[in-house]
């Protein structure tokens, strides 16, 4: 039959051709569609003497075959080429700034932390952390709180089950632990800063069973009290953004360190609100003092020859100072309305060149 070898001549010359998807299947429906040319062809196959149909039958089912796996092989070449001009097309390029996302928002916990650990960074404290769940040597008894020091009822400490050896492990009640964990591991020079939860039984508008607090830690040969009020001046103005602002020491008492002080700052409480830098009154912002000497020694540093300072700050307290953020309880409330509008943008992270905040 030579109508079948020109149709096939065809069809292949079409099908290579092809150029798209929409190509290909104008090609297929022209010639396998209802009244495509093969299809065509089968019909004639009636009117063929009998002995002759078998053998055209045979011929007019190799070229449908043949028709169909060509324009399937044509199809898949195109798909694929497709995919590829459009990956080449569509590459992304990471190294582009990311689009600013508007709805995620950083809680004001994490925002405060990374603007803390800021500061500390650039005037040489490294970042340090410890485990929740301590020991009361840790938390108490290296800190100079021996057991039944009155110190500890302050703490409102939640312990948990007593083992069988008859200790306690607790919830840690303040970051302080950490200063005892960093200077058994490494001699001094030591300057640390430690952001962190803590947890406290007690629950009101003002406290929190679980709230934050940023430690920090230095010690080393001729570390004295003025290197401890220097600091943590330069600290405060930085992270309330008040070059003035004033601020005062009063002498104070914690079991682990000696002497040891409260850092206020100047505030003003007119007309009932409250402006952080300036007026005459005075707000509370963290305690501090000089390392005691058994507290250097208990963690095996020498007192004779090292000296060192400490601080620790509730971190939950200067965000709503600095941010005017009312109740401590919506903190935790996970409310999207409270995050949305006290929350930062994802990509607003806060350095001492940069700003701090927005
Ligand atoms: N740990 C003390 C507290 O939780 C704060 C503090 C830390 C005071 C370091 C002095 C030195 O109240």
């Amino acid at each position: 039959m030579q109508n079948i070898d020109q149709i096939r001549t065809e069809l292949l010359a079409e099908i290579a051709a092809a150029a798209t998807a929409d190509d290909i299947e104008r090609v297929r429906v022209a010639a396998l569609g209802r009244k495509g040319s093969v299809t065509e062809l089968t019909k004639t196959i009636g009117a063929l003497a009998p002995e002759e149909r078998r053998a055209a039958g045979a011929l007019i089912n190799v070229l449908k075959d043949e028709i169909a796996a060509a324009i399937e092989a044509r199809k898949t070449a195109i798909e694929t080429g497709a995919l590829s001009a459009r990956l080449a097309r569509e590459r992304i390029d990471v190294t582009l700034p990311a689009r600013p996302e508007t709805e995620g928002r950083i809680h004001p916990i994490s925002q405060v932390v990374d603007e803390l650990v800021g500061i500390f960074a650039e005037m040489g404290f490294a970042f340090a952390e410890g485990p929740h769940i301590e020991t009361d040597e840790h938390n108490f008894t290296a800190l100079n709180i021996p057991p039944e020091h009155p110190a500890r009822q302050d703490h409102d400490t939640f312990y948990l089950p007593e083992k069988a050896d008859g200790t306690r492990l607790l919830l840690r009640t303040h970051t302080s632990s950490v200063q005892i964990r960093s200077m058994r591991k490494a001699q001094p020079p030591i300057r640390i800063i430690v952001p962190g939860r803590t947890f406290r039984a007690d629950h009101d508008a003002t406290h929190s069973p679980m709230f934050h607090q940023i430690e920090g830690l230095v010690v080393d040969e001729t570390t004295h009290m003025g290197h401890l009020k220097g600091c943590l001046i330069e600290f405060c103005r930085a992270f309330f953004d008040v070059d003035d602002l004033p601020v005062r020491f009063r002498p104070s008492f914690f079991p682990f360190t000696e002497p040891s002080a409260e850092m206020d700052i100047g505030c003003s409480r007119e007309g009932g609100g409250l402006t952080i830098g300036k007026g005459a009154d005075w707000l509370e912002i963290l305690g501090c003092g000089m390392v005691h000497p058994k507290v250097l020694a208990n963690c095996g540093i020498d007192p004779a020859r090292y000296q060192g300072f400490a601080f620790g700050l509730g971190i939950e307290r200067v965000a709503m100072l600095k941010y005017g953020i009312p109740d401590l309880r919506t903190f935790y409330e996970s409310d999207l309305r409270w995050l949305r509008h006290y929350g930062f943008a994802p990509y607003d992270v806060p350095t001492i060149a940069g700003g701090l905040t927005r």
